[in-house]
């Protein structure tokens, strides 16, 4: 079997969970960096490690274009590639086919590149259509995910080492939308969350949720709370590359003049190396400068993405969605 999901406590609707792969056991809920290209940009995989990363989301639309998926076959696949030797996932290109490709047939293609690469889950090749979109594309857009998904599956040649994934589209219409993609792009957060919670409530209880391209911090505890258990985002390491931290209290912009003697680490509480090694005043000194600069904040950011999903609810969580009045119950009664 390639993967086994147990339930390993619930509060309301959020559970903990070992999901087990062919590379890793991981605990749940778990944030996936972002790594498009067999990298993420700046971290070696023994950091990845040293800083908890369980798995690594890849490419398939970039990797089958670079190294190309035949290589990485004949090589011995990307887990022995990019030395990593836990947990993968490849997105299947629906994403980037949005603004990259036209709508080629490229299904069977999709899944047989996916099982060159040997991930431990792959996902379908899905229609993904902006949620800012109305009329009839969305429901296009859902009918050809599905019939996509069928023939992802009749082309799926090693299911008994790879998990394919399917993809719930749907667009914000509660009519259209069954089980989550094509979020995250620009719809405001109260529908965001309505179609989290709809799709957690109809997706089986006894296999792992997966909300793709999500998220911020509070979007992640948000939809945890709704019965969500995994997620990927690449606005930890992106936003370290502009020279942002993530800290408890929100953002701290390193390349704030109010940085240039600062001696206190990033964030005073945070136990990474970098926090443990390094002021505010020298990451300032390298941001745009030197590599360096992006690779300390990359760190950083996601030992905070990594770390948060195992700790209490921070107290600004709890304050973000008073300010905001945002009511998740009314979210789950629909
Ligand atoms: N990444 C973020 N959202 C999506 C989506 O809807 N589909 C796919 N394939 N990847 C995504
Ligand atoms: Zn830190």
């Amino acid at each position: 079997m390639a993967l086994r999901f147990e339930v390993l406590g619930r509060f309301n609707r959020a559970r903990a969970a070992q999901l087990t792969l062919p590379h890793f056991a991981c605990q749940t809920p778990l944030f996936m960096p972002v790594g498009t290209q067999g990298t993420i940009k700046g971290l070696t995989t023994d950091q990845l490690e040293e800083i908890g990363c369980q798995i690594i989301l890849g490419n398939t639309y970039h990797l089958a274009l670079r190294p190309t998926s035949e290589l990485i076959d004949e090589l011995g696949g990307l887990h022995k590639f990019m030395n990593w030797p836990r947990a993968l996932l490849t997105d299947s290109g629906g994403f980037q086919m949005v603004s990259l490709l036209h709508l080629a047939d490229i299904t069977e293609k999709g899944v047989t590149f996916q099982n060159r690469i040997g991930a431990d889950i792959i996902m379908a090749l899905d229609d993904v259509v902006r949620t800012t979109i109305t009329g009839p594309r969305i429901e296009e857009a859902m009918y050809r995910t599905l019939r996509w998904v069928d023939r992802c599956i009749a082309a799926h040649k090693r299911p008994h080492e790879q998990n394919l994934f399917g993809i719930v589209q749907g667009g914000l219409d509660p009519v259209l939308r069954y089980a989550i993609g094509g979020l995250a792009g620009g719809e405001d957060k109260d529908s965001f969350w309505r179609v989290v919670a709809q799709c957690t409530a109809a997706l089986p209880e006894d296999k792992p949720r997966y909300v793709m391209g999500v998220g911020y911090p509070l979007d992640i505890v948000v939809c945890s709370a709704l019965g969500a258990d995994m997620y990927d985002c690449v606005y930890p390491t992106r936003t370290a590359r502009f020279g942002t931290a993530l800290v408890p209290e929100g953002v701290l912009k390193l390349k704030h003049n109010a940085m240039v003697n600062d001696t206190r680490p990033i964030d005073p509480t945070c136990a990474c190396m970098v926090c443990k090694n390094y002021t505010r005043a020298y990451i300032h000194c390298l941001v745009t400068k030197d590599a360096m600069g992006s690779q300390l904040l990359s760190y950083h950011n996601l030992y905070y993405m990594l770390q948060f999903p195992k700790g209490d609810v921070p107290e600004w969580v709890c304050n973000a969605m008073d300010v905001a009045g945002i009511d998740i119950s009314s979210c789950c009664s629909s």
